[in-house]
């Protein structure tokens, strides 16, 4: 016998490089197989996708390259050296959306309940670290209880680095989140902390412990639906941004997401060639009827929205929570803009606390990638009341002034109607550092309202007056024509100009053109102290 596989006699005969394949074969089948088959089909019959399923349908088709897919646990407590799969209970790697690349890591539900221990840990610190040191999205997959419990003092230890990478990433790459199971402790921590959160309906809960836990110390029972459910995270508490009907549209939102941003707070977001028409469009002088003559009644900020975007494209976020401001993503001649704006159908578009934190936060986000803000103003200022002065109205708030004031990407604003007193000064306004300020004619700047302000300062005259309703109405109508308009602010330059309504477009376009380029100051400090 010759050959190099071929053995002297009594030596053990080498395996031959076809055999060394094979065993890799064979080891890569069983790493790609996740927990056992009843596990598998217990995650599918509880109408949710394996991880390696979920990354197939997120990532364009075949661009996924697997890492430390060998990975396996160290521990050997709670008789866990007898099961020490592949893996980990986590897959982690890198592929393309859009070609364009991303760093993603998916929690395996089938093994350990996708629980994070050691091994698992490293994984996801190592992808982690490699989207920040090659400037790219990272796309959290969290179907997840947490810290291995098994793992003890350990699991918790990675939770907190993952956390950190968590801030260190924080306005450098585009951290979005997706949550495809039950999420407790920190599969809900983490997340929270990433700038997007994404929620499948029916499928997604995000909770601080579990039913199981809850009960046995504190006798309560309850459910994972009740701790926080896709709707109550999306419209109630403000943990997801987005509740997608089922798995396949959370992907399709996360990929329309990432369209719109940059791959780290050094590049640009993709831009289409799409010069505009300058010229008045039909479309644009349907804006000149967009608010009613009467000042209470309610219209849909999102028509101008949409007529200023291209293609009246807009992807909201955060849509079912604090519906009173409208947040989200367009483009203007290809390039990407976020919006701010007041949304006159709900509590008249004043600002709450959940208002003021879910802007701040969007604000914060768009500087910190520069992305260029549009803000558009119907707002009769604070919300004000017992209540939620008791809860914090003044302290919450002012992380919206905080935001607007802070951020140096270009920003242009338009008040369409109302910016009666603090709403005035926080949606953008000139002082806080706008560069471009517009108002309709239909703009009303003042400190208040007409009732308020009349019942203020002609307290006295009212009371002495014969027809003290005749007089009222007589101040307001004085009020409404002096002072709650546009040109007081125009006169001193708070206001670049007042434009009719169909000259929106096209003034925003210019505008754009004119700032997108500015110079945007370094930081001289750490970092500030917002309000939180
Ligand atoms: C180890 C876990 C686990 C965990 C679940 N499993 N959570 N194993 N550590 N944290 C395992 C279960 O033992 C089970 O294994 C499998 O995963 C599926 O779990 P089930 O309970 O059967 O599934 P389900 O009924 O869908 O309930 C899912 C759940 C529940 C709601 C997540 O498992 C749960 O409440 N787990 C504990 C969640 C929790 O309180 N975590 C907080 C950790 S503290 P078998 O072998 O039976 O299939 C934390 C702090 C981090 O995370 C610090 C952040 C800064």
């Amino acid at each position: 016998m010759t050959g190099l596989t071929s053995a002297e006699p009594g030596e053990i005969p080498a395996r031959s490089a076809a055999e060394h394949c094979r065993e890799l074969v064979r080891r890569q089948e069983q790493a790609g197989t996740g927990g056992s088959q009843a596990a598998v089909q217990r995650q599918h019959a509880r109408g949710r996708l394996t991880a390696r399923e979920r990354i197939a349908r997120l990532l364009d088709k075949g661009s996924f390259t697997e890492t430390d897919a060998f990975v396996r646990h160290r521990c050997t407590s709670f008789g866990m050296a007898a099961d020490r799969r592949d893996g980990d209970g986590v897959v982690v790697g890198h592929g393309t959306i859009d070609e364009r690349p991303v760093v993603v890591f998916a929690q395996d539900a089938t093994v350990f309940g996708g629980s994070m221990g050691e091994a698992f840990g490293e994984k996801v610190l190592k992808a982690m670290d490699h989207a920040l040191k090659t400037g790219c999205p990272v796309i959290g997959l969290n179907d997840s209880g947490g810290a291995r419990i098994q793992e003890g003092v350990v699991a918790l230890a990675y939770y907190a680095e993952l956390v950190r990478r968590n801030v260190r990433a924080s306005g450098v790459i585009p951290q979005i989140s997706l949550i495809l199971g039950p999420c407790a402790g920190g599969a809900a921590y983490s997340p929270a902390l990433t700038d997007f959160t994404v929620m499948a309906e029916g499928i997604s809960h995000m909770f601080v412990t579990g039913p199981e836990v809850i009960k046995s110390v504190t006798g309560e029972r309850t459910t994972v639906e009740e701790l926080g459910g896709g709707l109550t995270s999306a419209s109630v508490n403000g943990n997801a941004h987005y509740l997608a009907a089922d798995e396949d549209d959370a992907f399709d939102y996360v990929r329309i997401l990432l369209s719109y941003l940059p791959s780290n707070n050094a590049a640009s977001p993709p831009r289409y060639h799409a010069p505009a028409d300058l010229s008045v469009t039909p479309e644009d002088r349907r804006l000149d009827c967009l608010v009613p003559d009467c000042l209470n009644q309610a219209y849909d900020m999102c028509a101008l929205v949409h007529q200023v975007l291209d293609d009246g494209e807009f992807l909201e976020v955060h849509e079912r929570f604090a519906r009173n401001i409208v947040c989200g993503f367009g483009r203007v001649e290809g390039a990407s803009v976020g919006i701010v704006a007041n949304q006159p159908l709900h509590l008249a578009g004043a600002l709450d606390i959940d208002a003021s934190e879910k802007a701040a936060r969007f604000v914060r986000f768009c500087d910190a990638f520069g992305i260029p803000l549009l803000t558009f103003v119907d707002v009769p200022g604070y919300l004000s009341g017992v209540q939620l002065e008791r809860n914090g109205i003044v302290r919450h708030g002012a992380k919206l002034l905080y935001a607007y004031a802070e951020a140096s990407v270009p920003k242009i604003t338009v008040v369409v109607r109302k910016a009666y007193g603090g709403g005035y000064a926080v949606m953008g306004s000139k002082h806080l550092g706008a560069d471009v300020n517009l108002a309709w004619p239909t703009a009303r700047i003042a400190v208040m309202g007409a009732q308020g302000a009349v019942s203020i300062l002609h307290r006295r005259a009212l009371a002495d007056a014969e027809d003290p309703e005749q007089l009222r109405t007589e101040l307001i109508a004085d009020y409404e024509r002096d002072v709650a308009t546009p040109y007081p602010a125009a006169e001193r330059g708070y206001l670049d100009a007042v434009i009719p309504p169909h000259e929106t477009r096209p003034r925003i376009i210019r505008a754009l053109r004119a700032v997108r380029d500015k110079r945007r100051p370094d930081p001289q400090r750490l970092h500030g102290n917002i309000p939180l």
